[in-house]
């Protein structure tokens, strides 16, 4: 089992930074997943944790043990850790036993314990009796049950995931999520697995975090990263939010006194007095006779069953906002809203504490 803390992890490709200043902590048996923007750095983070790069400045801790910064450097063979990537990496001329084997080569196992751990490896991931095929003779989701086979026979502290089920059809992705899940569970390894896909993060892992252009703007646990964005992007970036520039004109414990369209409105929120930002998902936001947010219908998909629909809020300013619907609404329409949620924060993120932009959730 491998706890992870980082303190201050940069690197730089060029001018690039790649990775910016990034810290957190998870416990060991966390499934943590990394999200963001293509190009914001997640391969990166897990290439460091991995030991296939060097950080520029600051350190890393696997298991309490300091692996990269100023006190030395521990290379990947001796870190503990396994890696499975998108593409797989199985040698197409070897047997699955053959490739698992390879994983296990160097380790000075005997003959029978290496057979075992084979075995071992691909009763976990569901593959038991094919250990004699051949890549080119399984399907994608069995080739990639191969690699995350090969990685789990080496019996790893942690275990690396980057874009694991990139390459699979929406059916497989989602049993093989559900797979991960249940090998996590069953040896409580640490799983830190990057993904695109952000329903996929929020449904396997106990944490998440959000990385934007090198930086990590938010690490927590999915329902908090979803219900308490403590960035704008994250807001954006998590659930399909829309952020709406907002006064706030004062905070009353949990909740924010917000003024939107001259109504005062009470909503959940972390924001001081001051300029802010509303985030509303298409949850947040229902049709009422009397509701005091005006917007008008600007588009409407229909969707699951149910419109939805993006309309701009009339009040002469550029904000939109999502919503369903289960009727079409017509283009240009004006409806009345009332607000059902919706997270209020500042419009300058640093304000809040640093706790909740990159720390640990309690
Ligand atoms: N070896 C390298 N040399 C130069 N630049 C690099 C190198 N590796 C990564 N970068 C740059 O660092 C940034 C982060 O890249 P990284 O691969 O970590 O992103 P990512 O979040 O994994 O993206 P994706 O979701 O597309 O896989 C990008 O701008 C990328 O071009
Ligand atoms: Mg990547």
């Amino acid at each position: 089992m491998a706890s992870l803390d980082l303190q201050s992890v940069s690197r730089r490709f060029g001018a690039t930074r790649a990775v910016d200043g990034v810290s957190f902590s998870v416990p060991s048996g966390a499934f943590l997943a990394l999200l963001g923007p293509s190009g914001c750095g997640k391969t990166t983070l897990l290439r460091l944790l991995a030991g296939l790069e060097r950080p520029d400045a600051g350190c890393i801790e696997i298991g309490g043990h300091a692996v990269a910064g100023p006190g030395g450097f521990v290379p990947p063979e001796a870190r503990g850790l396994g890696m499975v990537f998108q593409s797989y990496a199985l040698w197409p001329h070897m047997t699955v036993a053959g490739n698992i084997r390879f994983g296990l080569r160097l380790r000075g196992l005997s003959r029978t314990e290496e057979q075992a751990r084979i075995r071992e490896a691909l009763e976990l991931v569901g593959l038991a009796g094919l250990d004699q095929r051949r890549p080119h003779e399984l399907s994608g989701g069995q080739r990639q049950r191969v690699a995350l086979a090969r990685s789990l026979a080496t019996r790893p502290a942690l275990l690396l995931l980057d874009e694991p089920l990139a390459n699979l059809d929406a059916h497989l992705r989602s049993v093989m999520l559900a797979e991960f899940r249940r090998i996590h569970a069953a040896l409580g390894t640490t799983f830190v697995f990057v993904t695109h896909d952000q329903d996929e993060a929020m449904a396997v892992a106990s944490h998440v975090g959000v990385m934007n252009a090198g930086r990590l703007e938010q690490l927590a646990a999915p329902e908090t990263l979803y219900r308490q964005p403590a960035t704008p992007m994250v807001a954006r970036f998590v659930g399909a939010g829309r952020t709406v520039p907002v006064e706030v004109l004062g905070r009353h414990g949990p909740d924010c006194k917000v003024m939107v369209q001259g109504h005062v409105l009470t909503v959940p929120g972390a924001a001081p007095k001051g300029q802010g930002w509303l985030c509303l998902r298409p949850r947040d936001l229902v049709p009422a006779a009397d509701g005091p947010i005006l917007v008008r219908v600007l588009d409407a998909q229909f969707r699951g069953g149910q419109w939805s629909v993006s309309a701009l809020l009339d009040d002469g300013g550029a904000a939109q906002v999502d919503l369903t619907l289960p009727h079409a609404p017509h283009p240009g329409e004006a409806l009345a809203l009332r607000l059902t949620g919706g997270w209020v924060l500042p419009r300058d993120s640093m304000a809040l504490a640093p706790a909740m932009a990159g720390g640990v959730p309690a």
